[in-house]
């Protein structure tokens, strides 16, 4: 374990590195618990560095083995090596080769970063800071070279050897049961992507012909026989490569792209030049396991790492605190991608809702932080929902004020400025600035002030002038370390919908608004929209042109009416949702549903319309999340009252319209065989939210309809509902239905992952004990981080009347359960840590249970600097 008490690091502090490495050869010897790594370090000092500076390479708990300079042994003391440090305090000379041996040991490896084994093959995980556990080096992004890896290994044991770049050499070592493969990457890169593989994989291959007319070599390299599985994934990836030719410009650089699958994974994937390595999960699809959600996670996960090799590799980022800069950017592409694939409203409602649940209550908790941070202690603790997806939402909003084309001239100017470059967001806003001749310093502060911000709507009609003003005021709450904010640049679009359910013309003292889209800027501000024969109804923030909260004045009626004729598709399911989370949290709050009529007419209405998309149908007439009723509510939280006022509502749906549920359950019935495209997934999700509503009251009808789809299921969508609507239910079906899913697919972790997390969700007293007794499952690894998700996270972030029981053993089993994962796997114990980001909203009771079990984790002694950073922050 690292030191547990890291000094801060903050952005004001950056210093340009004292010494480069203009190339690196690295040789590794593969051995399941004594590999040993040579790197050839071609080391110069940097014009731009401080004088006479030391060498200082960065290690975290390595063994020296030797050590030379230009070919001669060196010894003590002209070198002082650590285990998390070598330094040569005098040089001898301003450029000369270092070459360091060191031993590690993949097997002890249970961080999952560094080098380390799963399921018996060799990979390496890197970003951000994991090289240093394979060789001593200049450990940071803004150190760019030339690698070339040469890799050894056992034959038997590893026939696959990958690495960066093009393979330029292979062969056998005579005499020896060994064999060797050399790879190039001519793009210098950070020591942060790099990455090799070496085991016994089955390899998949196709081919892309780039639109320069260059030939390149894919390959998904998965475990040997799920190679069926692999189909999905590589048609995504050459679907990828042509978008981003198209919708960017960006042509792949390299002769060959290889994706590895690994069943042992900290994250969803990793962008390493030339070999993305994969967590499994985003990589095997077949309709038997996995779900529409699986196989559209699939597609965005890779076209996310394809995505980085130009936002993230080709550029990448000067120091940690830029993430924002590959991952927001590379977010954002990925999603346009998806909603070019698919159906663009559909995607953005499901961003949104996903956006909301994870970032919007990130932001309102203790661990809130900007989309660039300028302070961290431990840098793996901010791969969050911020940086990614509040990220991706500063990069969409700078399109929407900048127009299409504006934002791909800025994108030309910024891959053209700083190829091969490590950038700032500052360079990332310069390139828009310059290219478009717009100033936006006040839009910067997106990337510097965190908080979600508030705007306050209200709008007067003036029936003689013929006008609507709109009275907006915008506010940011405090949040930890900004006590006080600055008004934001927030492009909002909007629409003035009339009473005919047509939109009216938009003008503001006559001028035709472009886009659509108006900009606050001020604390208050008024726009007078002029030119309208009637009172419109205001349909605002559009698309979710900028991600804040907005409290408005309109009214259950306007609701009801924008959730019928809003032109914008994203607005008329934002209008149904409101509506529904009114009656939810007075529901919660006063322990009675109001009633439900406006809401039922509502729904009825869109369920009935045969012009709309089922996909759409589907993501508006869910019900909003308990996470985001209590998100809404923000103090006081009961979660137990959250969930019954939303079950309530959902009978109450569920009941009034029952005919329309059944008769689309029909309607939606598969025609033909299955297939994952978005239209044949968005009439799966609506038959399937018609199977819920329709056995939400428990009945025997709705019951067995949901046994029988669970039984006679050809794709595991339509199983996996149906199960998860049966597990809401204490009858005998329930239990009958997960035994009978363990035995159809005990030999597929993925798959035993689902059936662990609908058991985790069940909103019931006993899933506390039950979640306990599947911790001894033979299926159960705290090993693996899929397994810990699927159970424990499950439980934690998915559960939160179970979670948050009002006597507080959900959240001491969860930080028992940290305690013990802490020495094995920090990164993953600390994410599961925090799952205790909204403690703070609960009502007193269970709010001080929370805190004590925070307490309990931050006073116990030898914590990673992983958990002791979440802990701290948390209770801050
Ligand atoms: N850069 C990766 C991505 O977003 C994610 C990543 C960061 C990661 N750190 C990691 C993956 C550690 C695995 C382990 O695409
Ligand atoms: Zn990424």
């Amino acid at each position: 374990m690292r030191d547990a008490e890291p000094k801060a690091i903050h952005l004001s502090d950056y210093r340009p590195p004292d010494w480069l490495v203009d190339k690196v050869d690295l040789d590794f010897s593969l051995h399941p618990s004594q590999t040993r790594v040579t790197a050839k370090l071609a080391l110069r000092r940097n014009p731009a560095g401080e004088a006479d500076a030391p060498v200082v390479l960065e290690g975290d708990g390595l063994t020296l083995v030797r050590l030379a300079i230009d070919g001669t042994p060196v010894a003590g003391p002209s070198f002082e090596a650590r285990p998390d440090r070598l330094t040569l305090a005098h040089p001898p000379a301003d450029a000369f080769e270092l070459e360091i041996e060191t031993l590690v040991d993949p097997t002890a490896n249970t961080q999952l970063m560094g080098l380390y084994r799963t399921s018996r093959n060799y990979c390496t995980q890197c970003e951000p800071e994991g090289f240093r556990r394979i060789t001593y080096y200049p450990d940071r992004p803004d150190v760019l070279s030339v690698f070339t890896t040469r890799i050894e290994a056992d034959k038997e044991e590893a026939p696959i050897l990958l690495g960066n770049g093009n393979l330029v050499e292979s062969g056998d070592i005579p005499g020896t049961s060994r064999h060797y493969a050399v790879w190039h990457d001519p793009w210098r890169k950070p020591s942060y992507l790099f990455a090799l593989v070496g085991g016994r994989l089955a390899r998949v291959g196709d081919s892309f012909v780039t639109a320069s007319g260059r030939t390149v070599e894919l390959g998904i390299f998965v475990e040997e026989g799920k190679e069926a599985r692999a189909g999905y994934a590589m048609d995504a990836l050459k679907r990828s490569m042509r978008w981003d030719e198209e919708a960017f410009g960006r042509e792949y650089d390299l002769d060959v792209f290889n994706i590895v699958a690994v069943s042992d994974f900290n994250m969803g994937a990793m962008e390493n030049k030339g070999l993305n390595v994969f967590n499994d999960k985003y990589v095997l699809a077949s309709p038997e396991t996995a779900t529409d959600a699986d196989y559209s996670g699939i597609e965005g996960v890779i076209a996310h790492e394809y995505f980085h090799n130009w936002t993230g590799n080709r550029i990448t980022c000067r120091d940690w605190f830029q993430l924002c800069l590959k991952e927001g950017l590379t977010v954002f592409r990925d999603q346009e991608f998806s909603s070019d694939q698919r159906s663009r409203p559909v995607k953005r409602i499901a961003d949104v809702r996903a956006l909301k649940a994870a970032q919007f209550t990130e932001d309102q908790g203790p661990l809130a932080h900007p989309v660039r941070p300028e302070t961290y202690r431990e840098i793996n603790n901010f791969y969050t929902a911020t940086v990614y997806e509040k990220g991706s939402e500063v990069v969409r909003m700078l399109k929407t004020l900048l127009g299409d084309a504006g934002f791909r001239a800025g994108m030309d100017l910024y891959f053209e400025r700083h190829d091969g470059e490590a950038a700032t967001i500052e360079d990332f806003l310069a390139a828009f600035a310059d290219a478009t001749g717009r100033d936006l310093s006040q839009f910067a502060l997106w990337y510097s002030q965190s908080g979600t911000p508030l705007l306050t709507v209200s709008g007067a009609w003036d029936e003689a002038a013929g006008t609507y003003r709109l009275d907006v005021a915008q506010s940011v709450p405090p949040t930890p370390g900004q006590p006080v904010k600055k008004p934001m640049l927030i492009p909002l679009a909007l629409g003035l919908v009339g009473p005919d359910g047509q939109d009216m013309p938009l003008s503001l003292g006559n001028v035709p608004v472009e886009n659509g889209v108006v900009e606050v800027s001020e604390p208050q501000q008024s726009f007078l929209f002029t030119g309208l024969d009637a009172r419109p109804v205001p349909s605002l923030n559009r698309g979710f042109s900028a991600p804040v909260n907005l409290a408005s004045d309109l009214t259950e009626a306007d609701r009801v009416f924008l959730a019928a004729h809003d032109a914008d598709p994203f607005n008329r399911f934002d209008a149904l949702q409101r509506i529904a989370l009114e009656m939810l949290k007075t529901g919660a709050r006063s322990g009675t549903l109001p009633a439900p009529d406006a809401l039922i007419t509502a729904a009825g209405a869109i369920l009935a319309d045969p012009a709309l998309d089922p996909a759409f149908k589907a993501q508006a007439l869910a019900l909003p999340s308990e996470g985001e009723v209590s998100r809404e509510l923000a103090s006081d939280v009961d979660p137990d009252a959250v969930f019954a006022a939303r079950k309530g509502l959902r009978l109450a749906v569920g009941t009034a319209l029952a005919e329309g549920f059944a008769t689309t359950y029909a309607d939606m019935a598969a025609t033909g065989p299955f297939s994952p495209d978005a239209a044949s997934a968005g009439r799966r999700a609506l038959r399937n939210l018609a199977l819920d509503y329709l056995a939400v009251g428990g009945e025997a009808e709705g019951i067995a309809r949901a046994r029988d789809q669970f039984e006679l299921a050809d794709n595991m969508t339509d199983r996996i509902t149906a199960l998860a609507v049966l597990a809401q239910h204490e009858v005998p079906e329930r239990e009958a239905a997960f035994a009978s899913f363990y035995a159809r697919f005990e030999r597929d972790p993925l798959v035993i992952d689902k059936w662990f997390t609908l058991q985790a969700q069940i909103p019931a007293p006993d899933t506390l004990d039950r979640v306990k007794d599947l911790m001894l499952h033979p299926a159960f690894s705290l090993a693996n981080p899929n397994r810990v998700r699927a159970l424990v996270g499950a439980f934690a972030a998915a559960n939160p009347t179970q979670f948050n029981r009002a006597d507080g053993a959900g959240h001491d089993f969860v930080t028992d359960v940290v305690l013990t994962l802490d020495g094995k796997n920090s990164q993953v114990a600390a994410r599961l840590l925090a799952s205790f980001k909204t403690f703070r909203q609960l009502e007193p009771g269970r709010r001080a249970n929370a805190e004590r079990a925070l307490r309990k984790v931050a006073e116990t002694p030898g914590l990673s600097p992983d958990v002791a950073d979440i802990a701290t922050r948390s209770l801050g």
